[in-house]
């Protein structure tokens, strides 16, 4: 049943902030959220930078919150920019939606933009779902972001027992193809970057290999002005790796995509870049240290008042990765 219209939330879609990135050489940063911490963070972060901010939310998270919370939680976060005086645009999408029933459910529920991921599926049922969802999300003015390739790592919303898929890097050729065909207003590609902690493996002299550039650059000749999207970008930081080791946790210290490489790619025909697990290994990091270091709390309130300006920390610094400061 629908509840909300986008529009109604202070939302926007995608088409705009899409326009303006490609055209400036910059990204649009997009956060998943997975608590109200988190989206205080970020929304804490664009109104220090002025950057505009897609804010993802995955089925996973329809499940852990329920849709009239998630349109909710997102529309006070638009409330506080506007009480702040700024004009700042923020869209709500659908990360990872697997089917069409997902996505009808996120735009019936205020998103403005919905991801239909149909790169597990032959080319041609890629297509033919990516147009069923375009068709209808167009009629109401709602953005489509499609995905080609496939990237390896466990794909929120998609994780079943076969675990860590093979990276299938995106063919340029079919790109446009694809694109002309299902409709879709962006497409996320697979040039590298991974989803998860597992991420870039290491060449045997220890340095990281580039990202695909070349992918990029072949699609920018074939289809100039449209938009691409890079997944699985985290950094994996050590700091927070170590601190999880470090106060009882057991994760592995992998190889997230640097810093430089998340710059260059930003200037580039990729206008949004999506970072998950970077939010929630800093968060967790913060909050095991800080539950060591208070043996006697009682609430949980002792860790989530310090770990927001933690977290808005790192997602200015994504910001400024991205370059979308004073960009809103
Ligand atoms: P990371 O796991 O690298 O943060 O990727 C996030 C993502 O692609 C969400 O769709
Ligand atoms: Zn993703």
């Amino acid at each position: 049943m629908a509840c909300y219209n986008y529009r109604d939330l202070g939302l926007v879609n995608t088409a705009e902030m899409f326009r303006k990135a490609y055209e400036g050489g910059y990204t649009v940063p997009a956060f998943n959220f997975i608590s109200i911490e988190q989206m205080n963070a970020i929304i804490d972060a664009v109104i220090e930078k002025n950057s505009p901010v897609i804010l993802l939310a995955s089925p996973n998270l329809h499940r852990q919150l329920g849709h009239e919370m998630i349109a909710r939680v997102v529309q006070a976060g638009v409330d506080r920019i506007a009480h702040e005086g700024l004009n700042i645009p923020v869209a709500l999408h659908l990360d990872h939606g697997m089917s069409m029933e997902h996505c009808v459910l996120a735009i019936e529920n205020g998103f403005s933009s919905v991801m239909i991921d149909g790169s597990a599926k032959p080319f041609e049922e890629n297509i033919a779902l990516t147009k069923e969802v375009a068709d209808y999300a167009h009629s109401l003015d709602i953005t489509v972001e499609a995905e080609l390739g496939i990237l390896s790592g466990e794909e929120e919303g998609q994780r079943d027992s076969a675990g860590v898929k093979e990276t299938k890097y995106t063919d340029p050729e079919r790109a446009e193809e694809f694109i002309r065909r299902s409709g879709c207003d962006s497409l996320a590609v697979s040039v590298g970057t991974c989803h998860g902690l597992v991420k870039m493996k290491p060449n045997p002299d220890g340095t990281l290999p580039d990202l695909r550039f070349d992918i990029l650059d072949h699609i920018r000749e074939n289809c100039p002005g449209f938009p691409l999207v890079l997944h699985g970008a985290s950094n994996i930081a050590p700091e927070y790796v170590e601190m999880i080791n470090a106060h009882g946790g057991h994760i592995e210290q992998t190889a997230g995509i640097p810093d430089e490489q998340i710059r260059l790619a930003a200037k580039t025909n990729v206008c949004k870049v999506n970072i998950a697990t970077d939010g929630w290994i800093c968060a967790l990091a913060h909050t095991r240290r800080i539950l060591d270091e208070n043996p006697g709390a009682i609430d949980s309130r002792v860790f989530t008042l310090k770990t927001r300006p933690l977290m808005k920390e790192l997602y200015m610094h994504k910001i400024d990765l991205m370059g979308s400061e004073n960009k809103a």
